[in-house]
């Protein structure tokens, strides 16, 4: 059968692309409940990956805690992979992925995507994000020091265990993560919008607000 009939027609297939900390992940998970389609983040699987040690993680591992991109050939294997599974039938919303031309002209092989929704934030607001970013070592809860704090110290509300910061927000990581944006993923935002698929959502202000803006769109476009 071919790949791009395995999904039905009616489903909903977005991307989420913007520049490391413009808040893909967080619009990501709220949109997954207003559509009720599975968010499919690359860096996620990634990094479950590398923490459980497996073939994958093993070989994504230095080029993840570097902020250098991973190869294309594995993370479009991942991805032909991930949108063959059953809860993908109805559509989902990708976190991450495509990077590069190649990841893109891959993806265009396998299904026809409805939109792609750059969110816009300039670098001074993205290093105030990423800097104050943490999470839970256990339930993976997401904090910010500054805009979602926990209630104690540097703990979690929920477990009350130490917050952790990822590996590849050190500073010098962020700037090649934002470097590699720059030069391999900002190119294919302009083929995205030539093919006039592409939504600029300015990512400032709270998250709710954010996602007000995003919704709006998808329905005034009929998505
Ligand atoms: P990945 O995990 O995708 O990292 P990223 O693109 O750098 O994005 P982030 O996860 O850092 O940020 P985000 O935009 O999701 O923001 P978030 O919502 O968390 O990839 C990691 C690595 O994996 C890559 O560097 C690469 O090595 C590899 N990789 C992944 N995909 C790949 C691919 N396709 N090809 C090759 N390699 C690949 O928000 C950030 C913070 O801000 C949070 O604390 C959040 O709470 C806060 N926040 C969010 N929105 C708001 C708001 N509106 N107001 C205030 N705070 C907010």
């Amino acid at each position: 059968m071919d790949d791009a009939a395995e999904v039905e027609q009616t489903a909903v297939k977005i991307i989420l692309i913007g520049p490391p900390g413009a808040g893909k992940g967080t619009q990501s998970q709220l949109l997954q409940k207003c559509y009720s389609i599975p968010q499919i983040s690359t860096g996620d699987i990634l990094r479950e990956a590398i923490q459980k040690e497996t073939p994958l993680g093993k070989k994504a591992k230095d080029f993840v805690n570097k902020g250098y991109l991973v190869p294309d050939e594995i993370v479009i294997g991942l991805i032909q992979d991930r949108l063959h599974r059953n809860d993908c039938r109805k559509g989902f919303i990708l976190d991450g992925f495509p990077r590069t031309v190649s990841q893109s002209d891959a993806l265009s092989n396998l299904v026809v995507i409805d939109a792609v929704i750059s969110l816009d934030l300039d670098e001074e607001e993205v290093l105030v994000r990423l800097a104050g970013r943490r999470s839970c070592p256990k339930c993976g809860k997401p904090y910010h020091m500054r805009f979602e704090p926990p209630q104690h110290n540097e703990r979690c509300d929920t477990c009350s265990l130490k917050l952790i910061q990822r590996v590849d927000d050190k500073e010098e990581t962020i700037r090649q993560r934002l470097f590699e944006y720059r030069k391999n993923t900002e190119p294919i935002i302009r083929y995205y919008d030539e093919k006039s698929k592409l939504i600029r959502i300015d990512a400032r202000g709270t998250k709710q607000e954010v996602f007000n803006r995003i919704v709006a769109t998808l329905q005034y476009d009929h998505i």
